[in-house]
């Protein structure tokens, strides 16, 4: 028999499988992507990289920097603040709810703030629980002056306590002691309504997981009462301030190729704009390393990264009016120059546009927008700016200072 019609298509639907599951689907999800509105910003988001920074990203790839460096920020799941804001008609069902799950030392905490308001009366109680009531609230320090016996309808003379069962009584407290605390639990126990008594809002928990959370607030809101939930957007990679929010597809839109990395020998890039504004310290830290993270600076341990010094020309210092005067850093205690390759320029700018974008509705950021970056960032004041730098060599702070008094530059050479 000729098996060949039948491997030919089962090898036919093994492939086209494939290629639905790897190819189709992941296009079909995400290759429509588009430019969305920011929820926190209302701008349209992401926009292209300038020209510049476009070349840069070729540069990044071409030194191979991903293999260092990841470009992408993870997120834990999140965690939950609850507040109570309202609590409700039933102070009895929510009083109940806290003491027993909730928070029982916020539901002590009220019910003691109630003693602060006595005569408290306590009625309708039978005779057996009366005695059970007076004893215990005693040994709990209360100077319980009175029980008062209210006779039932048509039941003893006053000052007598009936003898006949269905009579009902009412304590009264005066005053709750020394130990109001002691006193205070007691009292819950018969009277959950005093632990609601809460002054909201009031927080309940914080860092609650959602299971966690989800059942505190179904308890809490079956009794009556009304929360609200603040999510706390947490990761490590957020802590360590790599980015103010977790990565998505749409940061990538605009990359040809998209460098996410596999590996963290060095910090995750996605912001590095965001953190380090400086061309100069950029351009030095691409010629050597260590004149930024070295063994003073880095508790003992020089930068493991690279130093990519055929990025530049090193040359004696020059005069000004010199072609590259201008572009060229000075090192701090160095005779010579470095003038960067026009490589070196456009990976500074590519390093310069990678920043955290705007809150989106996928992944939003918690917190209020940065404010703007320092002018030295923006194009036109960089060229002055930095115009003469010098480097001051691995200090502990290991930032860039320009020098103090830098000659002004001089017109550029045509
Ligand atoms: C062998 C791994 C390795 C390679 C390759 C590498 N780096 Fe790094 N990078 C590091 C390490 C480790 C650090 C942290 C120490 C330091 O600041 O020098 C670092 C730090 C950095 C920083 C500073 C980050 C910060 O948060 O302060 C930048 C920017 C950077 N690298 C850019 C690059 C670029 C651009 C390239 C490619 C031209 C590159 N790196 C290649 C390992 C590497």
């Amino acid at each position: 028999m000729n098996h060949g019609p039948l491997l030919f298509l089962s090898a036919l639907f093994s492939l086209s499988l494939s290629w639905f599951g790897f190819v189709f689907i992941p296009t079909w999800q995400l290759g429509g992507d588009q430019p969305e509105e920011s929820v926190e910003t209302g701008q349209t988001y992401p926009s292209p990289r300038p020209g510049l920074a476009q070349q840069g990203a070729e540069v990044y790839r071409a030194n191979g920097c991903y293999y260092c460096h990841s470009q992408q920020v993870t997120q834990e799941p999140s965690d939950f603040d609850l507040t109570l804001t309202a609590t409700g008609p039933n102070l009895a069902a929510l009083g109940r709810v806290l003491s027993e799950e909730v928070r029982p030392d916020l539901a002590q905490a009220a019910a003691v703030n109630a003693l602060g308001r006595l005569p408290m009366e306590i009625k309708g109680l039978d005779r057996e629980f009366t005695e059970y009531l007076t004893n215990k609230l005693m040994e709990a320090g209360a100077t319980l002056k009175v029980a008062t016996v209210v006779a039932a309808p048509a039941a003893a003379k006053p000052g007598e306590v009936p003898a006949h069962p269905g009579d009902s009584f009412t304590v009264i407290l005066t005053s709750a002691g020394k130990t109001p605390a002691d006193v205070a639990k007691l009292l819950l126990r018969i009277r959950p309504s005093l632990g609601g008594g809460l002054t909201v809002p009031v927080v309940l928990a914080r860092g609650l997981s959602k299971d966690d959370l989800d059942k505190l607030n179904k308890k809490l809101t079956t009794a009556g009462a009304k929360t609200l939930v603040k999510m706390n957007l947490r990761g490590v990679d957020m802590d360590r301030g790599w980015g103010r929010r977790r990565s998505v597809a749409l940061d990538y839109l605009y990359d040809p190729v998209v460098m996410v990395g596999a590996q963290r020998m060095g910090p995750d890039l996605s912001n590095i704009g965001d953190r380090q504004h400086s061309r100069v310290w950029h351009l030095s830290h691409l010629f050597d390393p260590r004149i930024i993270t070295s063994e003073e600076s880095n508790a003992g341990v020089d930068s493991l990264m690279p130093a990519y010094p055929y990025l530049f020309t090193k040359r004696p210092r020059s005069t000004p009016g010199t072609p590259g005067y201008q572009q060229a850093i000075r090192l701090v205690g160095e005779q010579f120059e470095i003038v960067p390759k026009p490589e070196a320029e456009a990976l500074v700018a590519y390093l310069q546009s990678l920043r955290s974008g705007p809150g989106l509705v996928e992944a939003p950021t918690p917190k209020a927008p940065a404010p703007a970056a320092p002018p030295v960032a923006t194009a036109p004041t960089a060229a002055t700016a930095t115009s003469v730098p010098a480097v001051t060599p691995a200090k502990p702070a290991a930032v860039v200072t320009p020098a103090p008094e830098a000659p002004k530059p001089a017109p550029p050479a045509k």
